[in-house]
């Protein structure tokens, strides 16, 4: 009798145990619990806060144009990685330049990121989704710091300047900036997206035939020689005034940029978007990048494309840098508002002929 009657209690017990452990996990998983986690919402609230808001477009990197073009692999990546994007052979790509913030009509006068994205497609099925910016290293290395220098950097209406009271404290707290900094004040900025070095920033894992797994960073050198904005007279440039070239400069023949493959030595940091690799590199140039055709975002398939650097090809991989899986789920949350928005009659004029919104 006794026995039967502690059988229940101990199921009961056990029952409970399950349904709380569930509770937990549900709790855990929707981060009331635990360490805090940020999601792509929150990285998003803190882009719209910097740029405002603008439906229908990119939360950064608002204002772009799209391209298209191919990729010449020469053979000479098959050193570092399996990818069929390094056999040689030639590989369509669509891609888009663009210029950070994220006020789609904001003038191209400002020294801040000129990027580029890119889309790689090979016969074996395979997608390679790259967003490079044209400076080496990256201002933060985590996520939480992005959304810190979000707030800390939205510039003031009344005085044209981020709000010092928020800037100091940030500086203070992220002493990472610094280098970031002082590269943008002494770095040319690049008079044409034709000229410009476009960099991986983020370090990534290539295997090569053997298995042999290297950290790399990439960059596309552009034939074009560099040459410069005048930073001290920014505010005199037409708005659109990058755009404008590129598009003209493309009607009348392609640019070209070669794929290097920069191989991480020893002791290299690979987990910090802050720091640069600096001395000799073992620099592998796997190719070459040419652009024939260049057009407005609204009316190309760039728009409609998320250029998640998460999306690899065998042979390439992710590193163990953070901030490659935060981008990925900002650039999902960015991508699924925007496309949801742009169903609505709110979506933000075009910015090459809307001058008058100026
Ligand atoms: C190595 C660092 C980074 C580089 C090189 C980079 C570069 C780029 C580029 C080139 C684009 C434009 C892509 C396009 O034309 O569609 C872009 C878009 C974007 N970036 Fe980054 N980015 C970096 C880090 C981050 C981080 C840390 C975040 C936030 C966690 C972020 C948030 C975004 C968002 C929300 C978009 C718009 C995505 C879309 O709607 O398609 N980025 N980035």
């Amino acid at each position: 009798m006794s026995t039967q009657r502690r059988a229940p209690i101990g199921q009961l017990a056990l029952i409970g145990a399950i349904v709380l452990l569930l509770i937990a996990a549900f709790a855990w998983a929707a981060g009331w619990i635990g360490k805090q986690r940020i999601n792509g919402g929150d990285v998003i609230a803190a882009l719209d806060f910097n740029g405002g808001k603008h439906p229908g477009y990119r939360r950064a990197h608002a204002k772009g144009l799209c391209f298209s073009g191919t990729f010449a692999a020469n053979g000479a990546g098959e050193a570092l990685s399996v990818a069929q994007a390094f056999s040689r052979g030639r590989y369509p790509v669509i891609g888009r330049f663009s210029i950070a913030g994220g006020n789609p009509l904001a003038s191209d006068g400002r020294n801040v990121f000129h990027s580029m994205a890119l889309l790689l497609n090979t016969p074996d099925g395979q997608q390679w989704r790259m967003a490079m910016d044209h400076t080496p290293i990256f201002p933060v290395a985590d996520v939480a710091s992005f959304i810190a220098f979000q707030r800390a950097t939205k510039v003031d209406a009344r005085t044209g300047k981020p709000d010092p009271a928020v800037m100091q404290p940030f500086l203070a707290a992220h002493p990472e900036v610094k280098a970031f900094q002082d590269y943008m004040a002494k770095a040319v900025l690049p008079d044409s997206f034709a000229n410009a070095t476009y960099y991986s920033i983020n370090a990534f894992r290539f295997t090569d035939r053997a298995d042999t797994v290297r950290l790399v960073r990439w960059q596309f050198v552009p034939e074009a020689p560099l040459t410069g904005l005048d930073k001290a007279s920014l505010d005199q440039l037409p708005r659109d005034y990058l755009f404008r070239e590129m598009i003209a400069r493309t009607a009348k023949g392609p640019s070209n940029w070669h794929l290097q493959l920069v191989v991480a030595n020893p002791g290299d940091v690979t987990d910090k978007a802050t720091v640069a690799w600096t001395g000799p590199h073992r620099t592998i140039d796997a190719g070459t990048l040419t652009i024939n055709a260049a057009s407005p975002e609204e009316a190309d398939a760039c728009r409609d494309l998320n250029f998640d650097p998460t999306i690899l090809p065998v042979g390439v991989g992710l590193s163990d840098d953070p901030l490659l899986a935060a981008r990925s789920k900002t650039y999902s949350t960015s991508f699924s508002r925007r496309a949801a928005e742009r169903a609505g009659p709110s979506a933000a004029g075009r910015y090459l002929g809307a001058e008058k919104t100026r």
